[in-house]
């Protein structure tokens, strides 16, 4: 198949489809019974992200379960970290944990000529994810933002309120600017090879990005994500780039206009109608059903997909989640959804 016959790929270069794509944040993960399963033949969590048969295999299974449109490979943002030499390890339970960077002197240890080596094994899974998979389905790399990377190298794990990151970078601007610009470098670097070994499109994920005033969130958020896509497109102006600054309300729209990026993904809080009058005209959009409707499901699932649909189905349009699906989302609400998408028309 052409990859412009790819459903996803359609709708992220501009085009209506009807119905449109469909592919789930997080979709391979812990509500899968086989995920635990395969989760459980690796040591740890990265084990399983740096050991590429698991890693195909998760890629995989909410693709044969669901035939969904889109497959991102199994990784994690904190993945770069890792490769930089930083000690990231996942607990049970608990979510990620990483020795913290706390003063300047901390980011010489930091050292991107190993990156290329530790991340061979996630170029191997997208080689034989892109054998593997079906014609129709389009292969999906992504890199966390770089903000949303550094939170986690600065509090060591995940925050309530972000006081130690964003004091760092109140009070010494230029030391977290030097961070800030080594992941926008060392990220834009990975999506590049990314695509060089097979990725057909790409998700940054700015996951905190709603957490900043807004000349900060322009500065720490906003200006590297669009140097990021800036970076990648002189490479690799053919694939598509899908930027998700989740919690940045109506500088969405700014986003939009600024960095470049193909399509948005567009977090739960998004207005439908602000969407489609604001973004969907710029860019193609992506979203934004809220996760925790696939734990309820019934008739609050279905009514929620449906006003999406008819909100945003008239245009450049992608079925998502407004975030992560989360572990406690049901396998049948999931099928649900899914079938409700396909069988969508507009009403005329
Ligand atoms: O979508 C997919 O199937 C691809 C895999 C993927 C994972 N993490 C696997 C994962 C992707 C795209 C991510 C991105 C990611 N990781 C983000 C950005 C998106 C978002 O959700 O905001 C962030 C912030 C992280 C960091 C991270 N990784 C956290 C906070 C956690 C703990 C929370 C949790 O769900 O446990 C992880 C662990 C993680 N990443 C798991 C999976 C499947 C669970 C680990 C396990 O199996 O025990």
């Amino acid at each position: 198949m052409k990859s412009h016959s790819k459903p996803l790929l359609r709708a992220l270069s501009g085009q209506t489809c009807v119905p449109p794509p469909i592919w789930l944040m997080r979709q391979a993960g812990r509500y899968l019974p086989e995920y635990r399963e395969t989760r459980a033949r690796g040591r740890n969590f990265l084990d399983v992200c740096l050991t590429p048969e698991l890693a195909v295999e998760i890629t995989l299974q909410p693709i044969r379960r669901y035939a969904l449109d889109g497959a991102i490979m199994f990784s994690d943002i904190l993945i770069v970290p890792h490769a930089l030499g930083q000690k990231v390890w996942f607990e049970d339970g608990v979510g990620p944990k990483l020795e913290p960077l706390r003063r300047a002197e901390d980011l010489e240890k930091l050292a991107p000529a190993a990156m290329a080596e530790a991340l061979a094994p996630v170029y191997e899974t997208l080689r034989c994810l892109r054998r593997d998979l079906p014609p129709e389905v389009t292969l999906i790399g992504f890199a966390g933002a770089p903000w949303t990377v550094a939170s986690y190298m600065i509090e060591g794990g995940t925050s309530k309120d972000f006081a130690r990151a964003k004091t760092w970078a109140y009070r010494e601007p230029e030391v977290f600017a030097r961070l800030i610009d080594l992941l926008s470098e060392v990220t834009a670097d990975y999506l590049c090879a990314q695509v060089e070994a097979g990725a057909e499109a790409l998700q940054i994920f700015d996951s905190w990005a709603g957490i900043w005033p807004e000349a900060a969130l322009r500065r720490w958020c906003l200006e590297p994500v669009k140097a990021i896509v800036a970076r990648v497109k002189s490479q690799h102006p053919e694939v598509p780039i899908i930027v998700f600054p989740r919690g940045v309300g109506v500088l969405y729209e700014a986003f939009a206009r600024e960095v470049g990026a193909d399509a948005l993904s567009l977090d739960t809080t998004v207005p439908l109608d602000w969407a489609r009058a604001h973004l969907q005209d710029k860019v193609a959009v992506q979203g934004n059903l809220d996760p925790l409707l696939l734990v309820a499901g019934g008739e609050a699932q279905r009514d929620a997909v449906k006003a999406i649909l008819e909100a945003l189905g008239a245009g450049p349009f992608v079925f998502n989640l407004g975030h992560g699906i989360t572990p406690q989302a049901s396998t049948d609400h999931v099928a649900d959804l899914v079938a409700q998408v396909r069988a969508w028309r507009p009403e005329t």
